[in-house]
């Protein structure tokens, strides 16, 4: 038997998906879900989103762009559970409780916070200026995200390697103090993808303004792509494909053989002109069928908005019942919940209760009775026993509140009405 490997990833919902996300994580993350070892959790990290962000508006359209583009890209939510972060209560309840078993001291360490630390302190300001409790605590909600699913595998980028290294920590902790509730999840770092560079051959990132949206039209994609930075070399005089952001690009959507076809027409001195072309249409052929798709769902909100639904439900199957036990072993319990086992037994033979019964005249009685047999109420007779199923319900409802109303249908007391209701009130608490 194969064991089922959980991968979980998150996307912040703080930008529009473009090529670069599209090589790096969509497509292999798509990939990796129709192996049928792995489980997969994919979400949308809103409340990550804002830490960076205060544009209500960019946070649901970065939302709406990011979920229609893995859907596209064929991301099968049958298949994966696909939903967004925000949808999950039981995410924000674990970050508190990790938040109690991470030290603060691991927290300053994070490279987020340091290096804003750091750049205030080079400034000569204040180590915190303009640094929110917000991005402080992002690995910790990031571990919850984690630990909620109880994640083997994170598929991340080397810049997120620490805050999975802390997710493992908080795992430890927590089960060190509370028993074993978490496995510690590892980062999985996919080496053969490269990261795809951008226009002007740095790293494709929104934070350089460098990207290629991944559903541009095609006639803005073709555009952008007469953008990409080359040498000046002239048409006929040959070209090195080393550090060429054209050809990496290129390399990134193309066949062995369509790679080595470029490589062979850059040193035959193939003009810049037509390598862009040749570009626009190998990227175009991958992602025009995807582009119809994205604009159908793009066009229904409503559509994704059901999936991110559907996938929260199928989410919180486990993170409810997950959440109650950690709840339950942090010592957040309903009182009495956790009493010995010996204590609770006794407990529940000590519950007073209600006999319905039938007697020889064939009116149908009920009585309520305590614990040790001793009579506390007793019933006239009823012509059906669903006027008497109806009678317990009412004083199971309403308690001794309830025994005035009814004096013409019970015997008249023969204990303490203070008896009574304590045993009424006794059976109600039991009961909720
Ligand atoms: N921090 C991740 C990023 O910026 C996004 C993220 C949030 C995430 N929660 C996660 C990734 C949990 C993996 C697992 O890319």
């Amino acid at each position: 038997m194969t064991a089922i490997t959980r991968f979980l990833t998150g996307i912040t919902t703080s930008g529009t998906p473009h090529l670069g996300n599209y090589v790096g994580s969509i497509r292999p993350s798509v990939r990796a879900s129709k192996s049928t070892e792995v489980e997969s959790f994919y979400f949308l990290a809103d409340y990550h989103a804002l830490i960076k962000i205060d544009e209500p508006a960019r946070i649901q359209r970065s939302t709406l762009e990011i979920a229609a583009s893995w859907l596209a890209a064929g991301l099968d939510p049958e298949r994966v559970t696909f939903y967004r972060q925000s949808d999950i209560p039981e995410i924000p309840e674990l970050t508190w409780l990790l938040t109690c078993v991470t030290g603060k001291g691991v927290l300053n360490r994070a490279h987020a916070y340091k290096a804003a630390v750091d750049k205030n302190t080079a400034a000569q300001q204040d180590a915190d200026m303009d640094v929110t409790a917000g991005l402080f605590m992002y690995p910790v909600l990031m571990g919850a995200d984690i630990l909620m699913f109880n994640a083997h595998k994170v598929p991340v980028g080397r810049d997120q390697i620490q805050h999975i290294e802390m997710a493992r920590d908080m795992a430890n902790s927590f089960n060190h103090r509370y028993g074993e509730h978490f496995v510690p999840p590892q980062a999985e770092i996919e080496e053969s993808v490269a990261t795809l560079p951008g226009l002007d051959g740095r790293k494709m990132s929104k934070s350089y303004d460098n990207t290629i949206p991944l559903f541009a039209s095609r006639e803005q994609l073709k555009k952008l792509i007469a953008g990409i930075v080359t040498d000046s070399r002239a048409p006929g005089e040959p070209k090195d494909p080393e550090g060429s952001a054209l050809f990496q690009i290129y390399q990134a959507f193309a066949s062995e053989e369509e790679t080595q076809a470029l490589r062979k027409a850059y040193a035959d001195g193939i003009a810049w002109g037509d390598a862009k072309h040749m570009l626009l249409e190998r990227i175009d052929h991958e992602i025009a069928p995807m582009r119809e798709k994205y604009q159908d769902l793009i066009n229904n909100p409503g559509k994704i908005e059901g999936i991110l639904l559907a996938g929260a439900a199928k989410a919180r199957q486990r993170a409810t019942p997950f959440m109650a036990a950690l709840r339950n072993a942090v010592g957040l319990r309903r009182l009495g919940d956790s009493m010995p086992v010996a204590v609770q037994k006794v407990a529940k033979a000590a519950l007073p209760s209600f006999k319905q019964y039938r007697e020889a005249d064939g009116q149908f009685r009920f009585k309520l009775v305590d614990a040790q047999g001793r009579v506390l109420l007793q019933s006239l007779g009823f012509e059906s026993p669903k006027v008497a199923a109806q009678t317990i319900a009412l004083l199971q409802r309403e308690g001794a509140a309830a025994l005035a109303g009814l004096s013409n249908q019970l015997e008249p007391l023969a204990v303490n009405a203070d008896d009574v209701g304590a045993a009424l009130t006794e059976l109600r608490t039991a009961k909720s």
